[in-house]
This record gives structure tokens, C-alpha cells and sequence, in this order.
């Protein structure tokens, strides 16, 4: 698409005139490239929020099923985020990637939080992807070893060093001419609903058991020929697939990984980035499996909306680096941690968790029996207010309805509910509300599907 294009579909959309003129004069100024219309038709252009609500330039109110990406837990312009922060712009904003009080008391609260049993450090940095690239250099450095292993559909960043880790929808053509990122290697993210044998197939945890067998076997990129496997640094993955369409694997995933990197010496790196911090109704999506993971990687919706990442991980992995092994000029910003420690308070408060869990069971029955209603709904991955729900022309052969995913997306937006989509057939909704939601505005959610979803079965005629 280019400029001229994007203007027409502005142009033509249904929202009103202030917003159409801001729309274009975002056009006008930033690059094409930016984001907006990739995930959207066109994007509405919110001027304020409030808890699960955001605003758009003509005063319109969308019910927020997108949290900022997973960033607005605690709900938009939270007022306690809010008043902390004020209160901690009064002494410290900024010092530089160095120690101050709301810093270290946030790394003492990560590691407390880990779960991970054994003595942890933090790193701080301020996006996911710095996240991602610092627990990658860390494993890379201690093990001296190149490789990553990584799953297909796992989203993990698109810098430089993280691209090469992402295999999200062709976003490597825009590295031309430098490959992003080597030395990665790819596994089958194994989902609930498709299998290998189905028309329109998904790998299952039999493809993940296949794969194992190929990376110990003699054709194998990751040895010498005659030893074990001995060239992989680490194994990287979400423990629940987001940007993918909030997919959830089944528990073993995580315990096979964990049993292959135990076995040939690898770091086992979790990715929270999207699917951490209370959004699976427990604090870290990979506690649901019932292993341990030598790095966590959290960013998100840790700073409370500011920007701020960091990994936790056990400290004999960073022993190999000396003082200035790493720096970002805003990393471990004060303004960020201050907000940070309130978010993790908050979130990992057992009766907070209590509510998230509880709120999703209402969720997910509710669409459960949108699901028994409309026959477009082929299935739906939910775990605390973590929920994907995958849109179906058939029932039976499972064949993906992308188009019709696109046009309850669009409609959603016109009837005030904003979610993102996604999926590797592009059809599956994601919806992320903030987890301090109530039930009220969960029920409005449902209510909007309900009619989306009818109108979208009449017109496509999946009846
Ligand atoms: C799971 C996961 N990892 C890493 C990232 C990269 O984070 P950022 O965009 O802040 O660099 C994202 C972003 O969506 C993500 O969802």
C-alpha cells in the first residue's frame, strides 16, 4: 500500500471528521511503514483512555481488548500509577543505566517473584526486544555457543539481533540486504486444535517428539558430526504463542523443552514478554507447566505503561561478564521502575490472581456458548484473561475463515470494541482485556461478539 492508497482508505472509512483529518496528517508525516494499517483496516486514533475504555479524536469510546498490546494490565491512566508517578517525578526522572532505590528495590522484587529456585539476578532494559537480545547474549557468553533454538510463530522482537528470532508474517524481507540475527533454529510450536493430518493442518506435540528425534540424530546442524549436540546456546519460546493468535500448547510443551536443554547443557529462556504478569491468571505463563526456566524475560506491562524490560535470571549465567558487559542510556529508568513496583505488587497479589482466573472462567463460558451458537467459531485457547478464539467457514474440515476474521474486526471496531487479530491462517481474534476489568464491561464484550458474530454468519452464510 502506498501513501496515496493509505489516504483513500481514510478517505472511505466510518470514522468522523477529526478523526480523519488527524489520520491523514499521520500519514502525511510518519513513514508508511508504521504499524497502524498493518494490524488495522485503519486504525482508530485514541486521544484519551480511562480503565478499559479509550477515546477516539471524535469522542467515540472503544472497549479496549488490546491493552495497549498487553501493556495496559492495570487499565489506562491508572490513577494509582498516576499519583506514583507524580510523586516520583518530584525526586529522581532519570540517571542514566545506573543504580537508584526504586531500581533495586524493583530487581529485589523480580527476583523474589522469579520462581525460579535458585539464587537470580535481574538486567534491566527498556524494550522487550533489548529484553530478549540481553538473555541471548547472556546464554550465547556463558555457554559458548551460537546457536538458539526457537518456535515457529514465536513473535520475540524485530531488531536487529531479535528478528532472526521471529518468524511473524515476512517481517525478514525488511532486513534486505543483511540477514537479521544467524544461528537460529527452528522447532514446531504444537497447537490444541489442529493436527498434522487435517486439511488445513497445525503441528501437535507428536511433531515436537519427531523433532527432538532430528536434533539427536546424526543429520543435524547442531553437532560436529561425532558428539552430542554441542553448538546450541539456548532454547528461547513463549510459553503460550501471543502474537502468533494466542495460541496455548499443551502442558508437555514446555516439560519436553525443559528435558532437551537439561539434557544437552542449553539455557532454557522464557519469553513473558506478552503472556506474563497475571495475563494466564498465574504470575508467569510458564508456571502452568510445572517446570523451572534458567531466564525469564518480562517487559510490557511491567512499567505500567512507561517503557521498561528486564530478565531475571539464575545469577552462575551472567558470571561471565565483568562491569560494562552491557548499557542502554534509559534502561532501568526511575520514573519506569517506580511504576514497575507497583505493577508487580499489585499483580502478583494472590487475591488479585484470584480475580483475574475468576474472570476468565466467566469469559471464557460465555463465548463457549457463543461458540455452541455460531458455527463460525472452531475453537477457543483460554487461560485466565488470555484468549484466542479461532474463526472457522467449517466446522468440520476446520478451514480458516480469514476474510470473514477481517470483517468482525472491522465491524468490532465500528460497534466499539478493539481487539487485534491475528493467526497463522488469519483467523484468530486475540483478546487482551486490561485484567483489572469487571464483569460489566467483560458481558458488554460478549454482547458486541454476539452480534458481530450474527451478522457475520448471515452475511458469509456459515449457518
Ligand atoms: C512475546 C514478545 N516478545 C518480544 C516482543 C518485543 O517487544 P518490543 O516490541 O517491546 O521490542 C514482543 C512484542 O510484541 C512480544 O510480544
Amino acid at each position: 500500500m502506498n501513501k496515496k492508497e493509505a489516504k483513500e482508505k481514510i478517505k472511505k472509512s466510518h470514522f468522523g471528521n477529526e478523526s480523519k483529518k488527524a489520520l491523514t496528517a499521520w500519514i502525511e508525516q510518519e513513514s508508511i511503514g508504521s504499524v497502524g494499517m498493518g494490524l488495522f483496516d485503519v486504525p482508530p486514533i485514541i486521544e484519551r483512555a480511562e480503565g478499559p475504555y479509550l477515546y477516539d479524536c471524535d469522542g467515540n469510546g472503544y472497549l479496549d481488548f488490546l491493552s495497549g498490546f498487553s501493556v495496559s494490565s492495570l487499565g489506562n491512566n491508572n490513577e494509582n500509577i498516576r499519583r506514583i508517578l507524580v510523586e516520583q517525578s518530584k525526586k529522581l526522572t532519570h540517571y542514566f543505566d545506573f543504580p537508584h532505590p526504586e531500581r533495586i528495590k524493583l530487581a529485589k522484587n523480580l527476583n523474589n517473584k522469579s520462581g525460579i529456585n535458585e539464587k537470580t539476578n535481574v538486567v534491566f532494559g527498556v524494550t522487550g526486544s533489548d529484553a530478549i537480545e540481553l538473555a541471548i547474549r547472556a546464554a550465547r557468553h556463558y555457554t559458548g555457543k551460537p546457536y538458539i533454538l526457537t518456535a515457529f510463530g514465536d513473535y520475540h522482537g524485530v531488531t536487529y539481533g531479535t528478528a532472526g528470532l521471529t518468524t511473524k508474517g515476512g517481517s525478514h524481507q525488511y532486513f534486505h540486504p543483511i540477514r537479521p540475527n544467524n544461528d537460529v533454529g527452528y522447532f514446531p510450536f504444537p497447537h490444541q486444535y489442529r493436527k498434522p493430518n487435517d486439511k488445513y493442518p497445525g503441528y501437535d506435540i507428536n511433531s515436537l517428539k519427531i523433532f527432538q528425534q532430528m536434533l539427536e540424530g546424526k543429520e543435524t546442524p547442531y553437532t560436529d558430526g561425532f558428539h552430542n549436540i554441542n553448538n546450541v546456546a539456548a532454547i528461547l519460546v513463549e510459553p503460550f504463542q501471543s502474537s502468533a493468535g494466542y495460541y496455548i500448547p499443551p502442558k508437555e510443551y514446555l516439560q519436553i523443552l525443559r528435558k532437551i536443554a537439561d539434557r544437552h547443557g542449553m539455557i532454557l529462556i522464557v519469553d513473558e514478554i506478552q503472556n506474563g504478569l497475571g495475563r494466564s491468571g498465574k504470575l508467569w505463563a510458564y508456571q502452568h507447566s510445572g517446570i523451572v526456566p534458567d531466564i525469564i524475560c518480562t517487559s510490557k506491562a511491567l512499567g505500567g505503561g512507561l517503557p521498561l524490560s528486564a530478565i531475571i535470571g539464575k545469577e552462575k549465567i551472567f558470571s561471565t561478564w565483568s562491569p560494562g558487559a552491557y548499557v542502554s542510556t534509559q534502561a532501568g529508568n526511575a520514573l519506569a521502575c517506580s511504576a514497575g513496583n507497583y505493577v508487580l505488587d499489585t499483580i502478583s497479589n494472590q487475591s488479585f490472581l484470584d480475580q483475574v482466573n475468576q474472570k476468565g472462567r466467566y469469559f471464557f463460558k460465555s463465548i463457549k456458548k457463543l461458540k455452541k451458537k455460531y458455527k463460525l467459531i472452531g475453537y477457543v485457547d483460554n487461560c485466565g484473561l488470555y484468549t484466542g478464539v479461532e474463526i472457522v467457514r467449517n466446522n468440520k474440515t476446520k478451514e480458516p475463515a480469514g476474510i470473514e476474521s477481517n470483517y468482525i474486526r472491522d465491524l468490532c471496531v465500528k460497534e466499539g470494541l478493539l481487539f487485534e487479530k491475528g493467526g497463522y491462517y488469519h483467523n484468530r481474534l486475540q483478546l487482551i482485556p486490561p485484567l483489572n476489568i469487571d464483569l460489566n464491561d467483560l458481558k458488554k464484550c460478549i454482547d458486541i461478539l454476539d452480534m458481530v458474530f450474527e451478522k457475520t454468519s448471515k452475511k458469509f452464510k456459515i449457518e
